[in-house]
């Protein structure tokens, strides 16, 4: 059985109507599927089994505590980025002796937290941040395992996609300076230097630029030997994409295949930061045509999710797959999916072909990855609520919120 499923004209989440979940837990509502969660970890894990591994599950991508449970039960780590996502994976029953801290901004109080909670690993991503640590280290009387994160600059004129491994953003250690620093770390009393990590951006779609970037991380790591500072972790990062639209990224196979090959006779434990490939086509964003609006140039179907619950197409005009759940008599029309927020950026879909009528049901395909952790409460509007199918079974995971929630923190002035 596939996650998501058609059953007598119905779509299926597992073998619940997705139908049956928006009548009795209304809409916006997002849905997730946990056979399509255990069945995408497995198949990632499956080229490396009989290796020396660690997948850390990149929790922004969906940071719900049932997700990271179920994760954790299969023995996940989690690359995290704030003190608050350390929080979460600990309350999920996460273990923290799995869990690496990426992120530029790294504040005392985070490193405090997490060197408290006996973390994997620092990723380190300038020279300061290295100092801090230290610093943080030293007056907890303790030693910090650090990586750097280093920057491969990778040519990103031959790959587009990557975003986040180019000389010029804000992310890791330039790879020229990245030897320097690695010598001053091994000097630092309270910095114990565990391993190399490089993360080169999100929803790659080929290989070479994995390939190429680890062929830079094993230079540098042969060269730190040379100095005699011994690597015993690579962390490969994460951005393997998936497919939203027609996009056809490497199979997980093929992919950890190559890195594998490259690591081969080593003897190094290999790190990978997947988030998107994990979850992103384990859940779906439930929503309702509100009203049906015939424009002089365009259709428009208003539905009851918006931007703030899918920040996806206004932010990065992404494109998402949307669909009926149920047999329809209506005619077939064009439509601009679109949200009840006002902008003119809220839309959910450009031009879809769908047969519909107000009071239908439309399902928001491929959103189980940046879609609640980035959602919002812009124009006061309530975050929707998410459903874990496990076969026949749908559990909420998250409550709606309720809109008293949304200003219970506020005050009047006296
Ligand atoms: N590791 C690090 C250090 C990262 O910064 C990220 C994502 C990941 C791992 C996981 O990358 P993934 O495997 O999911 O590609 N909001 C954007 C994606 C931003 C990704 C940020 N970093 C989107 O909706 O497409």
């Amino acid at each position: 059985m596939t996650a998501f499923n058609l059953q007598n004209g119905l779509l299926h989440a597992e073998n619940v109507a997705l139908r049956t979940i928006a009548q009795t837990h209304q809409t916006p509502t997002y849905v997730y599927s946990k056979a399509a969660l255990t069945q995408t970890f497995a198949r990632f894990q499956s080229g490396l089994l009989g290796h020396d591994h660690l997948i850390c599950f990149a929790v922004k991508a969906n940071p719900s505590l049932a997700i990271l449970n179920l994760f954790a039960r299969l023995g996940a780590g989690f690359d995290i980025v704030s003190g608050g996502e350390l929080a979460r994976v600990i309350a999920a029953g996460g273990d923290p002796k799995k869990v690496v801290f990426s992120g530029v901004g790294k504040s005392h109080a985070e490193i405090r937290a997490a060197l408290e909670a006996g973390i994997f690993c620092f990723n380190v991503e300038s020279a300061n941040e290295l100092q801090r640590i230290q610093q943080v280290a030293a007056e907890m009387g303790k030693t910090a395992p650090v990586s750097l994160r280093v920057n491969p600059n990778v040519d990103a004129k031959t790959h587009p996609y990557i975003s986040t491994g180019l000389k010029n953003n804000k992310f890791g250690v330039a790879f020229e300076d990245a030897l320097d620093l690695y010598k001053q770390a091994a000097q630092m009393p309270n910095i114990a230097v565990h391993g190399i990590d490089c993360h080169i951006g999100s929803q790659i779609t080929e290989l070479s630029p994995f390939q190429d970037a680890l062929d830079k991380v094993l230079g540098l790591v042969d060269a730190l030997a040379a100095e005699n500072i011994h690597i015993q972790h690579i962390d490969v990062g994460g951005g393997v994409g998936i497919t939203y639209d027609d996009e056809t990224p490497p199979d997980f196979g093929t992919y950890t295949a190559a890195i594998m090959q490259k690591l081969s006779g080593r003897g190094v434990k290999v790190l990978f930061e997947p988030g998107r490939a994990l979850v992103g086509n384990a859940g779906v964003l439930l929503t309702k045509v509100e009203y049906l609006k015939p424009g002089e140039t365009k259709n428009f179907a208003i539905v009851d999710a918006a931007m703030n619950d899918l920040m996806r197409p206004a932010l990065y005009d992404a494109y998402h797959n949307i669909t009926t759940i149920a047999p329809s008599t209506a005619a077939t029309q064009t439509y601009e999916v679109v949200g009840p927020v006002c902008e003119s950026g809220d839309f959910l879909g450009h031009d879809r072909a769908l047969a519909i009528e107000e009071g239908d049901y439309l399902a928001i395909h491929s959103a189980g990855a940046y879609g609640m952790s980035m959602a919002s409460n812009y124009n006061t509007r309530a975050r929707a609520a998410e459903v874990l199918v496990d076969g026949d079974q749908a559990h909420v995971i998250r409550e709606r919120e309720q809109i008293t929630d949304l200003f219970k923190l506020e005050r009047t002035l006296p």
